[in-house]
């Protein structure tokens, strides 16, 4: 018996089912996002990075970053909220002017979708990228030391050097000069923030809550 147009059709059948459910079906439900219009500050949403902050996202993912931290509040699997990662959960549409969405998949470290909301400080950031014990006791994060430049003073200290606190500093007579990477890097880390809400996504109730109530509280004063 020819076998041949069995085969032909299960193989088919295949390549159909997996086209439909891998590509068509997941294009028919996000493909078609689009971005809306802020309405409280104007401009779109998601708001996108430029400049620095996008520099700084190629050096994430050079540095690799991604191996122990995520960039995505879920809500359905745990408790990033009552973590304080992020006032609501990550949706689609939070990534679509991304070319590449770094959810990443492992959270060693914290997820940092919201860090910029949580650490806004580039000089935090530089610090903790220096060496992570100066900002954070204990940490297990390694140092991207390699980011900066220790040198010797000459003349009066740059401007730009770290101001690291005792005992991290470098010895006397040396200061330490955050490369463009390290500022690109941290500016990256400014520039995450999802404190807006999108209709299919509103911010955890409790959060709206509290601010409401801030609100309430600074309407009295
Ligand atoms: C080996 C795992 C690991 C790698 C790689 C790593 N981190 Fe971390 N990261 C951690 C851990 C653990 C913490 C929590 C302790 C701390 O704050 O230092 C952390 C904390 C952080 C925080 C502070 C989060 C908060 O909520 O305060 C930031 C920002 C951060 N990492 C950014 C980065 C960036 C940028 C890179 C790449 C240059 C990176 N991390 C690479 C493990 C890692």
């Amino acid at each position: 018996m020819n076998r041949g147009p069995f085969i032909f059709l299960g193989v088919f059948i295949i390549v159909v089912a997996s086209w439909t459910y891998v590509v068509y079906k997941p294009n028919q439900n996000v493909g078609r996002l689009t971005a809306i219009i802020d309405e409280e500050q104007g401009g779109i949403l998601p708001r996108g990075i430029q400049g620095a902050a996008s520099h700084g996202r190629e050096v994430y993912q050079e540095l690799g970053c991604i191996a122990c931290h995520t960039q995505q509040v879920r809500v359905a699997t745990g408790t990033d909220i009552e973590r304080g990662w992020g006032v609501r959960q990550s949706v689609a549409r939070d990534y679509i002017g991304e070319t590449r969405a770094l959810i990443g998949n492992s959270r060693i470290g914290p997820d940092l979708a919201n860090i910029g909301d949580r650490r806004p400080n580039a000089n935090w950031h530089l610090l903790h990228f220096y060496n992570p014990q100066i900002t954070s006791e204990g940490s297990n994060m390694p140092a991207y030391a390699f980011l900066f430049e220790t040198r010797e003073i000459v003349g009066e200290p740059s401007v730009d050097a770290l101001d690291i606190p005792e005992p991290f500093a470098p010895e006397n007579g040396y200061e330490v000069i955050p490369s463009r990477e390290a500022h690109s890097l941290a500016s990256y880390m400014a520039s995450l923030k999802i404190d807006y809400d999108l209709i299919e996504a509103p911010k955890s109730n409790e959060i709206m809550a509290e601010e409401l109530a801030f609100a309430l509280e600074n309407a009295a004063q």
